[in-house]
């Protein structure tokens, strides 16, 4: 018998410490896992109301093009964002969502001693791109509050950093800095540290936080966000990086050709112009996550309030009660790789699947 070949030991040596990200349970996997017939999904932080009716329109009439290669620069997306944040179209990086952003700025600024710093309850993915780039992360604890340390974070810059990554509002613990706390810590960093303040809920915080790309300075600030959870598109996968023009240049050749595709620059466009949607199902997903905290705060399981559009269920035995929901036909979100075993993250769904998600919780408490 041939000899198996040792591909990880041939593979680049950081492919060790590499494990894959680990999304939300696909609802198919556990209607075949468990046999139920419907289940819902409040795991993956999406907009459960779908996308807007005229971004569904726009891909509809963008699939009779898709024997073309798209808009390799994503003009049309691109000058529609400039337009709706009044800033420079040169100031734009798209990605194959957020995520493709935040690995193009780690694996342009990090590698081999280079370190990143990031929250221990942060994002996981700064800490999976960190790794694959080949550099070093620092994640920082907030034991008080899971969000953002900033004085620690501080402290932990050393001649070594590149990058510091703050999720703003916080996924998964759904804290919020304010900007003008963020700005003094920005005043603190050197002048050529690149940091990433990546506001992915931010659609959900535009009422009460003030507008980052407009106030809050520093040469090395790349703002991300997305059109994956408020404007309905995650399955698109397009997200932005708003930074100055000579950062965002040096950060685009890593881009690779066509990374947006056509239907989803579609979706994107038509998505941002319908603010007045936007508005409704955002102020939707707050009353209905005022609901969910109310819930588990009558039944003792609630952490502080989320600013996302998803909240925190805190149970000693947080496993058992996951698997006990999805017996229910409800999945939810362990946090157990977040260092937060006794944590689950619920996403608000529709106003049904929130009462769905109440009653099973009550059935698996009475067990
Ligand atoms: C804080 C944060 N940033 C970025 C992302 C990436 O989102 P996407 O790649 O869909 O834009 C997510 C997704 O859950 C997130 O929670």
């Amino acid at each position: 018998m041939t000899k198996l070949t040792d591909w990880l030991g041939r593979a680049v040596p950081q492919t060790s410490d590499l494990h894959p990200y680990v999304p939300g349970k696909p609802l198919e996997q556990l209607l075949r896992e468990t046999g139920l017939t419907e289940a819902i999904k409040l795991a993956s932080n999406e907009n459960p109301y779908g996308p807007p009716p005229a971004a569904i329109k726009a891909m509809q009439s963008a699939c009779t093009e898709v024997h073309r290669y798209p808009d390799g620069d994503s003009t049309q997306l691109k000058n529609a964002l400039a337009k709706h944040h009044h800033i420079d179209s040169s100031r734009l990086l798209l990605g194959n969502g957020s995520n493709e952003v935040l690995e193009l700025i780690i694996r342009c600024f990090a590698n081999n001693d280079a370190q990143v710093i990031y929250s221990r309850h942060a994002f996981m993915v700064y800490a999976l791109a960190t790794v694959a780039a080949g550099a070093h992360g620092v994640a920082v604890d907030d034991d008080e509050t899971l969000g953002h340390d900033l004085s620690a974070m501080l402290a932990a810059v050393s001649q070594y950093t590149r990058i510091i990554c703050i999720a703003n509002p916080n996924n998964p613990t759904g804290t919020l800095l304010d900007n003008n706390k963020i700005q003094s810590f920005l005043d603190q960093l050197p002048r050529d540290m690149v940091v990433i303040i990546d506001e992915a809920y931010h659609e959900y915080v535009a009422d009460i936080s003030s507008d980052s790309i407009h106030s809050l300075y520093h040469p090395g600030l790349v703002i991300t966000r997305t059109f994956s959870k408020a404007y309905g598109l995650a399955g698109c996968r397009v997200g932005y990086a708003i930074a100055t023009p000579d950062l965002i240049a040096c950060i685009n050749r890593y881009r690779e050709p066509f990374n947006i595709n056509s239907i989803a620059q579609a979706a994107a466009c038509a998505a941002l112009s319908e603010q007045t949607w936007l508005t409704v199902h955002v102020a939707q997903a707050l009353g209905e996550r005022d609901r969910l905290e109310l819930a588990l705060q009558e039944r003792g399981l609630s952490f502080g309030h989320s600013y996302g559009n998803f909240v925190l269920l805190r149970h000693e035995k947080a496993d058992v009660l996951h698997q006990k929901m999805e017996l229910k036909g409800v999945i939810l979100r362990p946090l157990a790789s977040y260092g937060m075993a006794d944590f689950l993250r619920v996403s608000v769904g529709t106003p049904e699947e929130n009462s769905q998600f109440i009653h099973a919780l009550d059935a698996v408490l009475a067990s």
